[in-house]
């Protein structure tokens, strides 16, 4: 396949270059670096420009013909969200725009949107199934739920299929060891325990201990970076073969509480780093833990990687590369 991948030199975008050329595929990242590196990218795929420029995206929608679009761009963080809410319609619901006139405009005929947990807010079940209402408390996650429903209306009016993959937590790293997360500020659990381990953090901080949960940490379900480029490559399949527009969550349907988190990772990497109470975070459900089972029925997606162990080994190896320790 020749892809598009918008945000390609982010966290998971530039997981999702590396996947896609290893089985085979061509890609090109339009990215304007806000938050990505070029060095998480291999020389000659990166288009630098911006969502915000339709000029960009027309340009770069002219320099091939693409089989597809993977839509990674956008800002992720929910707390900034609260503060910034404009920013995130700007950024994520502007740029989606920009986006999906571009493909109508160059006839581009199948996208995979990376959408995300947080459109189903503050769900009242155990698993969460696609069929669970979506109701988003923060912009960010209604930034993903309108991004979802432009493109279920961009299907019916120009034929442009959608594949909506709501992930979970995604964490992890490259198996390999040349890629991992950088965020910065970094507000993912994993990462936070890691850097607390490394030494890069003075100490980490549990949000919470209160919640109605068996040991009152948050329980979250946690997906491995490399499990999920192979979901964007299957849904991207199940587009071409015809199949229509929907949503999948993307999660192992297996929860994992802070407090059980912290363990492994202490276990892990063998340091018993320092930790911290703190408040609770605004927001913050209690329990996301996903149903897979329409990824695995309809894509035939399998996690290979999502154990809490294998994550967490593998983000240990690349922040030891990122101090120096390994
Ligand atoms: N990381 C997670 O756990 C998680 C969970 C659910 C959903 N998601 C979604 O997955 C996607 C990727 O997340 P990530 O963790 O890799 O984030 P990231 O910040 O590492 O990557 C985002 C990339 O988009 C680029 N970008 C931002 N605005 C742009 C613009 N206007 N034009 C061009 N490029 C732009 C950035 O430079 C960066 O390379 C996001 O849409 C995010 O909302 C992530």
């Amino acid at each position: 396949m020749n892809l598009l991948i918008t945000g390609g030199a982010g966290y998971i975008g530039s997981h999702m270059v590396k996947f896609a050329r290893s089985r085979g595929h061509t890609v090109t990242v339009l990215d304007n670096l806000s938050t990505g590196f070029r060095d998480a990218l291999p020389t000659g795929v990166l288009l630098e420009g911006s969502l915000l420029v339709p000029e960009d995206i027309r340009a770069t929608l002219a320099s091939s013909r693409f089989d597809g679009v993977i839509h990674f761009a956008g800002s992720i963080q929910v707390g900034e969200s609260m503060r910034l809410p404009l920013k995130y319609y700007t950024e994520n619901t502007i740029g989606t725009i920009n986006l999906l006139a571009g493909c109508v405009e160059a006839e581009v005929k199948h996208v995979v949107f990376s959408s995300s947990a947080a459109v189903y807010g503050q769900p009242m079940v155990d698993v969460i199934d696609e069929s669970c209402p979506t109701a988003p408390i923060n912009p960010y996650g209604r930034t993903k739920l309108i991004g979802e429903q432009m493109l279920a209306d961009c299907a019916v009016a120009h034929g442009l299929t959608s594949a909506s993959l709501r992930y979970f937590n995604a964490a992890g790293a490259d198996p390999a060891g040349e890629l991992g997360e950088r965020h910065d500020p970094e507000t993912h659990l994993i990462p936070l325990l890691l850097q607390a381990a490394s030494g890069r953090r003075k100490s980490f901080t549990i949000n919470g201990d209160n919640f109605p949960t068996p040991d009152g940490t948050c329980v979250r379900d946690y997906v491995h970076v490399w499990d999920l480029c192979a979901a964007h490559l299957l849904a991207m399949d199940y587009l071409m073969a015809g199949g229509a527009t929907t949503a999948f969550n993307l999660g192992s349907g297996a929860g994992f509480s802070v407090a059980e988190v912290l363990a492994a990772a202490k276990r892990i990497t063998g340091i018993d780093f320092p930790v911290e109470w703190g408040p609770r975070r605004e927001g913050d459900p209690a329990r996301l833990v996903a149903s897979r089972s329409k990824a695995e029925r309809v894509l035939g997606w399998r996690c290979e990687y999502s154990q809490i162990e294998t994550i967490i080994e593998h983000a240990w190896a690349w922040e030891r590369k990122q101090t120096g320790l390994g």
